[in-house]
């Protein structure tokens, strides 16, 4: 499959982009174990253009990532066609993503993210300024519509749409009318935020919708090989894009290419293994952020500030699950404000586990 002349090979499974989970370490380690591709965190337009935050530290790439994609949010045009001229010129990645899938309500509230899906038609503007302000791929990641209603009938917020039509149907023809390379749809309404299932129904009918020939990328509840290797098979879409599924677990990506190319699990992966590779997170991590020329300066250019990225995929890595006990160690683990303390409580935690097998 191709995004314009990236090419992501066949049956490509692809790394959501996460606010602090798909940071450079974890992003580095997926595409070592197969990502097809990888996406940054998003980056706040606004605070791009008026350089605040850690948005240029967010859009660090490194040359291993790619093909890595930088994604932005917003929600006015100068801004974001501004914002977009900058990632492309300073951190040069392959592919620049727009959100409007965010469903978080300080951003969604506020008009950006999925927000925009209430105003099809700025969303649309945006979208087509941005592609023709830069020169690499523009990709978009959007959602469902913004509730249920709006999810079915495309007429009552797009002007011109056809009655009855899925919204997402009508929006991504627009889309892809404006110039966008590849379009990722997240299976859920921006109402239903993380509840309930995926709906992979309507991403199928954008895909087999013949007016389409933009590449689909389907996204929501995939959790394994065979969750990947059924949304390729059932829904047609050109590539699966796993979120959540990947906490604590970079390694999935192995698995599920072993399941895609074999039909069989990669059984070679041994805990020893899996928890070396946590601690190369950590040291990843930790590394990063000390790196001389980091933006963060004195604020968070510390130990400590690696340490805080990969807690998240620790307290969630699923090696730990169903340990008994396992509380104390956790809790621990989440409060370690060192490397070696953190390699010290890893180290317990793998007695830990092989005691409980
Ligand atoms: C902690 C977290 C952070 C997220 N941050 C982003 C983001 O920055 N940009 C984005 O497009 N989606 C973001 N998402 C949504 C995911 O990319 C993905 O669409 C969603 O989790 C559904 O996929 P999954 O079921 O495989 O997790 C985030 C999701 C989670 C759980």
């Amino acid at each position: 499959m191709r995004i314009r002349d990236i090419d992501l090979g066949e049956k490509p499974v692809v790394l959501a982009p996460m606010e602090d989970v798909t940071d450079q370490a974890f992003r580095v380690l997926c595409k070592e174990f197969g990502a097809s591709m990888v996406y940054s965190e998003f980056v706040s337009a606004d605070a791009l253009i008026r350089n605040v935050g850690r948005q240029f530290e967010k859009m660090r790439v490194d040359d291993s990532e790619r093909p890595v994609a930088i994604q932005i949010y917003g929600r006015d045009v100068p801004t974001m066609v501004e914002a977009a001229k900058i990632v492309e010129s300073e951190a040069h990645p392959d592919i620049l993503d727009i959100n409007f899938g965010c469903p978080v309500k300080k951003i969604a509230g506020k008009g950006a993210g999925s927000g925009m899906l209430r105003s099809p038609e700025l969303l649309l503007e945006i979208t087509s300024e941005v592609v023709k302000a830069v020169n690499i791929p523009v990709t978009v990641k959007t959602r469902l519509g913004w509730d249920v209603p709006t999810m079915y009938d495309a007429s009552a917020t797009i002007p011109g749409a056809p009655k009855g039509r899925p919204f997402i149907v009508e929006l991504a023809e627009r889309l892809q009318d404006c110039g966008i390379s590849a379009l990722t749809i997240h299976g859920r309404t921006r109402s239903q935020m993380y509840q309930g299932e995926a709906d992979w129904t309507l991403i199928g009918e954008v895909k087999n919708n013949p007016n389409m020939h933009i590449p689909i990328i389907g996204n929501g509840d995939i959790c394994t090989g065979e969750d990947v290797e059924n949304a390729f098979y059932k829904y047609g879409v050109d590539a699966v894009m796993i979120g959540r599924a990947t906490f604590g677990q970079p390694w999935l990506f192995r698995d599920v290419r072993s399941y895609l190319d074999t039909g069989k699990h990669d059984d070679s992966m041994t805990l020893d293994w899996k928890m070396d590779v946590l601690k190369d997170q950590v040291r990843k991590s930790v590394a990063y952020s000390l790196r001389e020329d980091n933006e963060l300066k004195e604020r968070k250019r510390t130990e400590l500030g690696g340490i805080i990225h990969v807690r998240r995929h620790l307290a969630n890595c699923p090696l730990f699950k169903g340990i008994p006990d396992f509380r104390q160690t956790r809790i621990k683990i989440l409060r370690a404000e060192t490397q070696e303390e953190l390699f010290t409580l890893l180290d317990e935690a793998k007695e830990k586990i092989i005691s409980h097998l």
